[in-house]
């Protein structure tokens, strides 16, 4: 009886303790032979009770023996469980974002250009994102960037650009240096086809002796020709900006209708890809960079206008939309 009720109660799990369950109970050593060894002290009348206790004792120690080992394969310890031949399940792999992509194609072509890696906060302060980048408070120019301003403190902004970071790095290091900030830049803009409220930059800086607009204008064509090809058309165009002096925008020819007119280009035949312009004395200065004996470029650039170029995406809202029918398209791209 004693042992009937600790087999019942006995819950092995696992390969070695239902073996040792077995060797306990059923193996040469185990309680059921060292009980039918003990059937010869046994009084003669008594026996043949004994001997039918002893058989449902042994039949009771089997079946739970049997019943622990299937729990035990079916709890998959058993690997030929598994048929190895069946074919497996389909796990989808995901695509890169096309902007991750551009960014990317964009920071690998710098690099071999020598640039360094810059990354800045997202949340920024007056000076650096507007002041030390030659935006003293009420300068016109602010109206350009429609500024989102953290309403607990409005001394905190969401960067417009990542000249910010620039700054940053102006803050820290000494020329020459050499670096491109990639980021997201937030403003203030009503969502449509051609704006939104957050869009992402690749912004460049190179300030050492001797840097000229010729030293500008070859690494921004090197950009393009590596970016688009070589058959694309390039154009400067002067322009202003505070932070730069003398200032341009380069245009690229359309790639959207190749000349034969389209919204991108606005029935020009050329797209506007990025602001550019030897930095402004001011700008050095601010951060204590001699202005007689350095001289830099800087320029910036929108991710998702090249993206368009480069992919012929017709609605900026289509990056932050997660449309799966969007994003498969650049399945394999990397
Ligand atoms: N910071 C400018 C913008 O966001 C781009 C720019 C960078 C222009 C560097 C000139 C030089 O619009």
């Amino acid at each position: 009886q004693q042992y009937t009720a600790a087999i019942e109660a006995a819950s092995p799990s696992g390969r070695e303790q239902v073996e040792a369950f077995r060797i306990q109970y059923l193996g040469t050593k185990g309680i059921v032979k060292s009980l039918m060894g003990s059937m010869k002290d046994i009084q003669p009348d008594q026996r043949k009770a004994a001997g039918q206790a002893l058989n449902e004792f042994k039949k009771l120690a089997e079946a739970k023996l049997e019943s622990l080992q299937d729990a035990n394969e079916s709890a998959g310890e058993d690997d030929q469980k598994f048929d190895l031949s069946l074919p497996g399940d389909f796990v989808g792999v995901g695509t890169r974002h096309p902007l991750s992509i551009v960014r990317g194609r964009i920071v690998s072509i710098f690099k071999k250009l020598g640039f360094a890696i810059a990354e800045g906060p997202d949340i920024e302060d007056d000076w650096h994102n507007f002041g030390a980048m030659n935006l003293p408070e009420d300068h016109p120019a602010r109206d350009m960037q429609d500024t989102f301003y953290i309403s607990q403190n409005p001394s905190w902004l969401l960067r417009t650009h990542t000249s910010s970071v620039q700054a940053r790095v102006m803050e820290s290091q000494k020329p020459p240096i050499r670096v491109i900030c990639p980021g997201r830049v937030y403003r203030n803009e009503t969502i449509s086809a051609r704006a939104h409220c957050f869009f992402h930059q690749v912004e460049g800086l190179y300030i050492a002796e001797n840097v000229s607009f010729a030293d500008l204008k070859q690494t921004l064509y090197f950009f393009v020709q590596e970016m688009f090809g070589k058959e694309v058309k390039v154009r400067f165009r002067p322009s202003y900006f505070p932070f730069t002096e003398p200032s341009a925008e380069m245009d690229i020819s359309c790639l959207i209708c190749e000349g034969k007119g389209c919204n991108v280009c606005k029935h020009t035949g050329w797209v506007e890809i990025l602001g550019s312009g030897m930095v402004h004395p001011n700008v050095l200065e601010n951060f204590g960079i001699d202005s007689n004996k350095y001289t830099g470029f800087a320029f910036g650039m929108g991710v998702e206008r090249i993206t368009q170029l480069k992919y012929r995406v017709n609605d900026l809202r289509l990056y932050s939309q997660n449309d799966i029918r969007f994003l498969q398209q650049f399945t394999g791209a990397v």
